[in-house]
């Protein structure tokens, strides 16, 4: 284990700072599992440092968009030569519009684009283009899945007490009761049970929206593409949120990645290279509702962002893209993320632990249940305080991952891995045992 450095006084007297001015002492992001609390100073590659100087190999890579890692050259050259030519204009630019082509030629399911700040804000316009289109006003939705912080999204996430399905549970207060009954759920990976929904209720629905990959459980095979049959069947679009797996698995996404092709998908994190910028992408035939020159029909949806289409958060996301369409690169990302997570695996397997890694190598996480892991409900038998331990040790020797993901990028190397397994096992073996 690293040595311990103390807290310096310039890092406590922030966090005192945080503790007053900000709910909780948080930005509502990710909250650390314990102390040392930290503030960050800078990142730079793999790596983060705090005020203190402590240094951390990063897997929470900022919740996912810095899959080049920190502060990429080509990223910051990008950036810092769009800055002296103004930094928004609330108006068509060049950047956007190549960023638009480029999201048209890369993701299989898009033929338009259109901006907005966040991935939040994306799920919501692609769930409120879907009502306009279909003329229906309900969505379906998994339970465990992670669609953004609007009204219609924190439903079933993280249920205490499942209900039955299709019934909701907001996961949030402050959510208007009324809209529960417009949200029904599912259970991932099971199809005959969606399916059964869907008999019941597709005339009612507007959308079906999914994590192609929910959170880090991969769809079982056939899954989506029974998804794909089931709402092609009852002319119900399909929204993939790709806000995760966009660009991450593979270039054109889960939709390229997994051979399943939705209507329409939301995008975000890697598309604006550590910017705000997301987007909702899709079918001309759904997207044309979004058309201004609709204005005052009763087709039109409205939307419109003061930052939609920011042109130093697209220069960031074309620099990125542009790193990602050079040769050998998933197969490089791929390599880095499989050694660690076969590594983990390993550790995990050796030292007896009831546990198991799951995901794809970019992106995983370990569960602390011999249960297979396929849905929400699965992951309900895992140990999560053993899993808060783990994380907790993982930081205390220098390992960032978020309460359930490893995030790997392009900058991690051999060595960063080999150091992490070091870490790794050093945090396992410190956990208490049964
Ligand atoms: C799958 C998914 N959808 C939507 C969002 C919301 O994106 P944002 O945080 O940019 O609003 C997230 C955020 O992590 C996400 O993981």
């Amino acid at each position: 284990m690293r040595e311990p450095r103390p807290t310096l006084p310039e890092e406590a007297r922030l966090l005192e700072k945080a503790a007053r001015c900000l709910p909780g002492g948080t930005l509502g992001t990710y909250r650390l599992p314990g102390e040392p609390a930290f503030v960050v100073k800078r990142a730079q590659g793999s790596r983060l440092w705090d005020v203190s100087g402590r240094e951390y190999i990063d897997y929470l890579l900022g919740s996912g968009p810095m899959i080049l890692g920190h502060a990429h050259p080509a990223v910051v050259a990008a950036v810092s030569e769009q800055l002296s030519k103004g930094t928004t204009y609330f108006l068509l630019n060049e950047p956007v519009i190549l960023l638009a082509e480029e999201l048209c030629r890369a993701i299989p399911c898009c033929e338009q684009v259109r901006f907005t700040s966040t991935g939040s804000e994306a799920t919501f316009f692609a769930l409120r283009l879907a009502r306009a289109y279909r003329k229906r006003d309900k969505i379906l939705k998994f339970e465990g899945g992670f669609h953004g912080s609007h009204d219609y999204a924190p439903m079933s996430f993280t249920p205490r007490s499942p209900k039955a399905f299709p019934a909701a549970m907001p996961d949030s207060a402050g959510i208007p009761h009324v809209l529960e009954g417009e949200v029904l759920i599912a259970p991932f990976n099971d199809l005959p049970t969606t399916e059964a929904l869907l008999a019941v209720y597709a005339d009612q629905l507007a959308a079906v929206i999914v994590e192609p990959f929910q959170r880090v459980i991969p769809p079982q095979k056939g899954f989506l593409q029974g998804l794909r049959t089931l709402t092609a069947r009852y002319e119900i679009p399909l929204v993939f949120d790709e806000v995760v797996t966009g660009f991450r698995f593979a270039y054109g996404g889960a939709q390229e990645y997994y051979g399943v092709v939705p209507d329409l998908a939301a995008f975000g994190k890697i598309i604006g290279g550590g910017f705000p910028l997301a987007a909702v992408c899709g079918r001309e035939a759904i997207m044309r509702c979004l058309d201004q020159s609709l204005e005052g029909t009763p087709e039109y949806v409205a939307q419109t962002g003061t930052l939609n289409g920011n042109p130093v958060a697209a220069v960031a996301g074309l620099a990125t893209l542009g790193e990602l369409r050079k040769p050998g690169v998933y197969a490089r990302l791929h390599r880095t993320g499989a050694a660690l997570r076969d590594g983990l695996a390993d550790l995990v397997r050796r030292l007896g632990l009831p546990g198991q890694v799951v995901g794809e190598a970019p992106l995983f996480d370990v569960f602390f249940t011999d249960q297979p892991i396929t849905d929400y409900r699965s992951t309900l038998t895992s140990d999560r305080a053993f899993l808060k331990a783990f994380n907790h040790e993982c930081l205390k020797r220098g390992i960032l991952k978020g309460s359930q993901k490893f995030y790997v990028s392009l900058a991690h190397t051999e060595a960063d891995v080999e150091r992490s397994l070091e870490a790794l096992a050093g945090a396992l073996g410190a956990l208490p045992r049964q």
